[in-house]
């Protein structure tokens, strides 16, 4: 059968961590339509196994595993599921994440280092268990970042600080394993629509709901899926995503303390948009 036929991804094993909800779980079915099999993940049971029946239903290949990819442990759990259950591993998305709503001096040190923790060894930890099965197989990790994490925000210091490291972190393994042949990549995401029952937390480690934003200004999940998987597929370094992802880029590098002028006066408009 030609690739087209079977799948862009035919073949190949993803696995996708906090998948059982929002752009993860529509990265998962992207990933599944070009016929890759899928492990999917997240920390709720009752939620993870619902997707992970919605996928099989739609006649996909899918695995889970519950896990908390913070817990070097249960990443290595995480990845045994994906070789006990599919052989090998070809392509890594490091894409759970705590967000945050939180001023840095109202902050608790404790959550604190939860946000950065989920966005940082979230993807360390899962990335150190599967190296030797990705080097095996000369596959893809792809790190996701956010567009907050190219000039900062406003109440999300230890979500952007840790968003921020992904890239560095990307950029230096690429360096460090390029005779590997892997891939590492990082994709920043920008307005995406969020489940309704995602939730972010506040200063004390409260989880809180996201504040309404217009759907004009958002992409849809499946549009974001669709991007993380021409990244995957094209292998590249870095996507950021939306026009306003690529002018942050563009004030940042040459003429930041005009955006940070953008960005201090808008504010309070800001304040929910990125994460
Ligand atoms: N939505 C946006 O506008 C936007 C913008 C920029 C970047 N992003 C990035 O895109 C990615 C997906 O975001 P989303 O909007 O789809 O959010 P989401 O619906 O909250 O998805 C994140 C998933 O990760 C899970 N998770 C968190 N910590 C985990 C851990 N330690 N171990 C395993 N799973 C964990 C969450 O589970 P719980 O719900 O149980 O915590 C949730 O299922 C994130 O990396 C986010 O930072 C999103």
């Amino acid at each position: 059968m030609s690739a087209k036929k079977a799948g862009l991804l035919a073949g190949q094993v993803a696995l996708i961590t906090g998948s059982e909800s929002g752009i993860g779980r529509e990265t998962a079915r992207a990933f599944c339509r070009q016929g890759a099999a899928v492990v999917l993940n997240g920390l709720q049971p009752a939620r993870l196994e619902a997707t992970r029946l919605a996928l099989a239903a739609e006649g996909y290949q899918v695995a889970a595993c519950l896990a908390d990819v913070t817990d070097y442990a249960a990443a290595e759990r995480l990845i045994a599921t994906a070789i006990d259950t599919f052989g090998r591993l070809d392509i890594l998305v490091t894409n759970a994440s705590i967000s945050m709503r939180a001023y840095f001096r109202d902050m608790t040190p404790e959550v604190f280092r939860q946000v950065l923790d989920s966005n940082v060894y979230g993807s360390v930890f899962p990335l150190k268990a599967a190296l030797p099965h990705l080097v095996r197989a000369k596959g893809s990790v792809t790190f996701i970042s956010s567009i907050s994490a190219l000039n900062g925000m406003p109440s999300g210091s230890a979500y952007c600080a840790g968003k921020a490291a992904l890239a560095n972190l990307a950029h230096t393994l690429r360096l460090e394993l390029a005779d590997t042949g892997v891939h590492f990549g990082v994709v920043h995401i920008g307005f995406t629509q969020n489940d309704p029952d995602k939730r972010v937390l506040d200063a004390a480690g409260q989880p809180v709901p996201i504040a309404h934003r217009s759907a004009r200004w958002q992409k849809s999940q499946a549009e974001v899926a669709a991007i993380i998987l021409r990244h995957v597929r094209r292998r590249k370094r870095r996507t950021v995503i939306s026009a306003l992802g690529q002018l942050i880029l563009v004030v940042h590098t040459l003429l930041p303390r005009l955006g940070d002028w953008v960005v201090r006066t808008s504010q309070r408009r800001l304040r929910n948009f990125y994460e």
